[in-house]
């Protein structure tokens, strides 16, 4: 098992772990990662391609519940998991049947159609081969109502989005296909809203290996920033397509394959030195967020630290007539604290008060 992702924030999670170490309580953990998109716009996939997690993909409805991928180190032991949702709780050790749960957690809380349901499914994955991260797999956004869907879907899907991307604590990467116009997308305007100076957005690009002839260009202007101008950017990948889930692609051989596709490509072959294109270069850019995430709780922490060391110095101070090293001296020490402690009983019970600061 290999993960780029994994491995270029493992450091990250390292210092944080030996700042909670040396007892710093403010919440330093990392922010959670959220994708919103169009439905089929390769959300699940982004997410699997980071996390390693084989999730439910395909055309069509296919994530109908918000799902939260909470991944956890263990110093070592096997891969385990932990489904819950709703009451239910279910531990498994074979990562191959993440799919399979996922989907009968969907069936139970949305039904089995194309309902959508915006309770949460949690999905715990400990392993020495992750990270403590976390990432949220949203429903896709959709305009019409198929099948026996309500009128108001659309709204509906919106609300439960906005819900999770609204937290300040959440990193928002809006998935967009290559072959869709970007000016168009909901996704985009959805982060923008809640996020209106971008600080916290990652526009993605999926699915290069299927636009149109002729249209390239205009792709590559998206990814350089040429059409709608982000604050962080665009970073453009390939994932698994249908045929390569369908062959059991591994992942490893899916990233090669894809370096090897933007590296072959008359247009795109300069992103990947610009490291703009590939879910390896995506990993890097996370990384990136969340160390600066990290930086900013910096000077709070050092504030934190500089009132926990007075606090040590204060107490230090008290302690300054500490018990004498001579043994002929500890006698007169401890009826001097004896008189003390009972001149305080005193105190206490003619006042109910100490006088005692402390
Ligand atoms: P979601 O609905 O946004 O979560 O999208 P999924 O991740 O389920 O992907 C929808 C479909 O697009 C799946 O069949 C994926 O295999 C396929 N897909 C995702 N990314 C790519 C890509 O880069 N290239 C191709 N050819 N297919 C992709
Ligand atoms: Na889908
Ligand atoms: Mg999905």
């Amino acid at each position: 098992f290999h993960n780029h992702f994994i491995e270029s924030v493992r450091p990250l999670i390292e210092l944080i772990d030996s700042l909670k170490l040396i007892g710093l309580d403010e919440d330093i953990g990392l922010p959670s990662i959220a994708v919103v998109g169009d439905q089929s716009s390769g959300k699940s996939s982004v997410l699997e391609a980071l996390s390693g997690v084989a999730l439910p993909r395909g055309s069509g409805i296919v994530t109908r519940c918000p799902l939260e991928l909470k991944l956890q180190k263990l110093k070592n032991g096997p891969w385990s998991g932990i489904i819950s949702y709703s009451g239910h709780r279910e531990t498994f050790n074979d990562p191959l049947k993440v799919d399979t749960l996922v989907r009968e957690a969907q069936n139970k809380l949305a039904g089995k159609a194309v309902g959508i349901c915006d309770e949460l499914i949690t999905l715990e994955i400990s392993s020495p081969d992750v990270c403590d991260l976390t990432l949220i797999d949203l429903p896709g956004i959709t305009r019409v109502p198929v099948h026996d869907q309500p009128e108001d879907i659309g709204d509906q899907i919106k609300t439960l989005i906005l819900k999770y991307i609204a937290k300040s604590e959440t990193i928002i990467l809006v998935v967009v296909p290559c072959n869709v116009d970007i000016a168009t997308t909901e996704a985009l305007r959805m982060a923008q809203k809640v996020d209106p100076e971008g600080l916290r957005t990652l526009a993605i690009l999926t699915k290069p290996d299927l636009i149109d002839r002729g249209a390239e260009i205009e792709v590559l202007n998206i990814v350089q920033g040429k059409v709608i101008p982000l604050s962080k950017g665009y970073i453009i990948v390939r994932c698994r397509g249908q045929s390569d889930i369908n062959d059991r692609i591994p992942f490893d051989k899916a990233m090669e394959a894809e370096l090897k596709f933007f590296r072959n490509h008359h247009y795109f072959s300069s992103l990947l030195d610009d490291g703009k294109a590939s879910a390896q270069c995506l990993a890097d850019k996370l990384t990136k967020e969340l160390a600066d995430h990290i930086k900013k709780s910096l000077p709070s922490l050092t504030e934190q630290i500089q009132t926990r060391l007075l606090s040590v110095q204060r107490d230090l101070k008290n302690y300054e007539q500490g018990p004498p090293l001579e043994e002929e001296m500890m006698g007169p020490f401890l009826s001097e604290i004896i008189l003390v402690f009972s001149d305080q009983i005193n105190e206490l019970s003619r006042t109910g008060h100490s006088k005692d600061k402390n």
